[in-house]
């Protein structure tokens, strides 16, 4: 599997076999992406929440590429209302799919669609894809629970918010990645915007005395897991 960044929360997921995973993918309006929505096509397209910086480009991208929408129950039902495929599915929830197991988990945020629709409970997720785990937390703060979902899963990827403001800053990141204890944290959601800036070097070096491995992923940079 290949993991792809494009900045703020949206990466891309290659399966071994050449699925295509896109989760949040936030392209044109985001200052930071080096990629537009029209560069992009997608198998299937997971959203965290329904923050317009995590729906981001998904319906532009679903009119070109007819992806399965997953996500939680509500946001599922509005992506669906504007006609695209959606699997709805919940917190505390798994399902096998063709390319993998997808599970939700709590986090602690908003949820609105850009128009005001209600859309549910924000999330994060777990995907195991060809025998690797990544863990994206999707907007949260710290929370406690982070420790239970470390100890029920082998996390080999954690995807972590640093930028502070809407979630985590970097102290309360460090934190969650003890609790989680990930083979490799990699940061997110930072320098999109004036008020989350923040450094991942910083990140990286706390992370580090803290005995874990942490991953500074470059705009547009793709690495094997
Ligand atoms: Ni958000
Ligand atoms: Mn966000």
């Amino acid at each position: 599997m290949k993991l792809k960044y494009f900045s703020h929360s949206a990466f891309q997921i290659t399966t071994g076999d050449g699925k295509v995973i896109l989760i949040d993918p936030f392209l044109d309006g985001n200052p930071t992406s080096p990629v537009k929505s029209d560069d992009v096509t997608a198998d299937f397209i997971v959203l965290t929440h329904g923050h317009g910086d995590h729906i981001g480009d998904s319906f532009k991208i679903a009119k070109r590429s007819d992806p399965l929408f997953i996500c939680v129950n509500e946001l599922a039902d509005y992506v669906a209302s504007k006609g695209f495929k959606a699997h709805n599915m919940h917190i505390g929830g798994a399902y096998n799919f063709e390319f993998g197991r997808v599970k939700f988990t709590i986090a602690h945020h908003g949820s609105i669609s850009p128009e005001g629709n209600y859309t549910g409970e924000p999330s994060g997720v777990l995907l195991t894809i060809d025998g690797k785990t990544v863990y994206h937390t999707g907007d949260t703060g710290l929370f406690l629970d982070m420790k239970l979902i470390g100890e029920l899963n082998k996390i080999d990827y954690m995807l972590v918010p640093i930028g502070d403001n809407f979630t985590m800053g970097i102290d309360d990141a460090v934190k969650a990645v003890e609790f989680v204890n990930p083979g490799v944290a990699i940061p997110m959601h930072y320098n999109t915007f004036p008020v989350i800036q923040a450094d991942p070097e910083e990140f990286k070096a706390k992370v580090e005395a803290a005995g874990k491995k942490c991953v500074v992923m470059e705009y547009g940079q793709e690495i094997d897991l």
